[in-house]
């Protein structure tokens, strides 16, 4: 797949998937949101850079922790998160909050102008994440702070089956290198590599819950990157992948429900 089509993919699924996002993984990506703006130690009046935003789940926390008298830039590639985020600022009377739509690779933005940049659960997505790592490096002020998560290793990922499961059916990777950053210490070395200093990482482990095998499938298919491809599937496609997904978190039911193991990995970096 080619980075721009990649790009598509990514654009077009997260508007399908955006109505559905917080319930089908807010509750299961709480552990990792937490420790992401737990490193990154915001304070007020600072000005933040939220970066493949979503619905928010980072941004409006920080938006709370700088004050009104800071500022949170939220962007994502998806028009329909950054819509949701800009009707949920002004619903929540947050006025510190601006959104706007920018890719990761590409912020169009002036050199050290936040400081502190989140990056919570994007990088995962982005054809060139060494790319938004050095847009990330030159938008923070010096001594400012860039906090990125990924997920963990695949073999520690119990849903990971959901990408085979799709790909199957489209003939093609929905997302290449899904796990790459999170394998062994590859997102610190980026963060190494791209000029950061004082890089520190965290590994989370965690379960992720669902009462039966309906939510398990509504927040693999329907609410995150699959999305887009899941849509266009026919009723009997639609059938036979949930079928085959749940053949692949079996061995993660109890009862009517499933504990699925997952794990994040938090980094942070300061620009010297
Ligand atoms: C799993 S969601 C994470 C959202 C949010 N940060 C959170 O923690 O809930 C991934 C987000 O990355 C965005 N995304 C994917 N590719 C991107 C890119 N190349 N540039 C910017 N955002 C991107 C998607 O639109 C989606 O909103």
């Amino acid at each position: 797949m080619t980075p721009q089509l990649q790009r598509r993919v990514q654009r077009y699924g997260w508007d399908h998937a955006m109505p559905h996002y917080e319930n089908g993984w807010k509750q299961q990506l709480a552990p990792s949101q937490e420790r992401l703006l737990a490193l990154a130690n915001l304070d007020a009046f600072e000005r933040v850079l939220d970066v493949a935003c979503g619905t928010g789940l980072i941004t409006f926390p920080a938006a709370e922790q700088v004050g009104p008298g800071g500022k949170v830039f939220a962007t994502d590639i998806s028009d329909k998160m950054v819509d949701f985020v800009k009707q949920e600022a002004r619903r929540r009377k947050l006025g510190q909050v601006v959104a706007k739509r920018a890719e990761a690779e590409q912020l169009n933005m002036p050199a050290h102008c936040f400081d502190a940049v989140l990056c919570s659960l994007g990088l995962m997505y982005v054809p060139d994440p060494m790319q938004a790592l050095s847009q990330m490096l030159q938008v923070v002020c010096p001594g400012g702070r860039v906090v990125a998560s990924v997920w963990g290793a695949r073999a520690h990922c119990g849903w990971s089956g959901i990408f085979p499961v799709v790909d199957a059916r489209v003939n093609t990777d929905v997302c290449p290198l899904f796990f790459q950053l999170g394998t062994q210490d590859l997102l610190a070395q980026a963060f190494t590599q791209t000029g950061f200093t004082q890089v520190i990482s965290e590994r989370i482990s965690t379960l992720l819950h669902y009462p039966n095998a309906e939510a398990a499938c509504f927040a693999a298919f329907v609410a995150g990157p699959v999305a887009m491809a899941y849509a266009r599937f026919d009723e009997q496609t639609r059938a036979e992948a949930k079928a085959d997904y749940l053949a692949t978190i079996e061995q993660y039911r109890q009862g009517t429900g499933y504990a699925i193991p997952g794990e994040f990995v938090v980094v942070r970096g300061i620009k010297p």
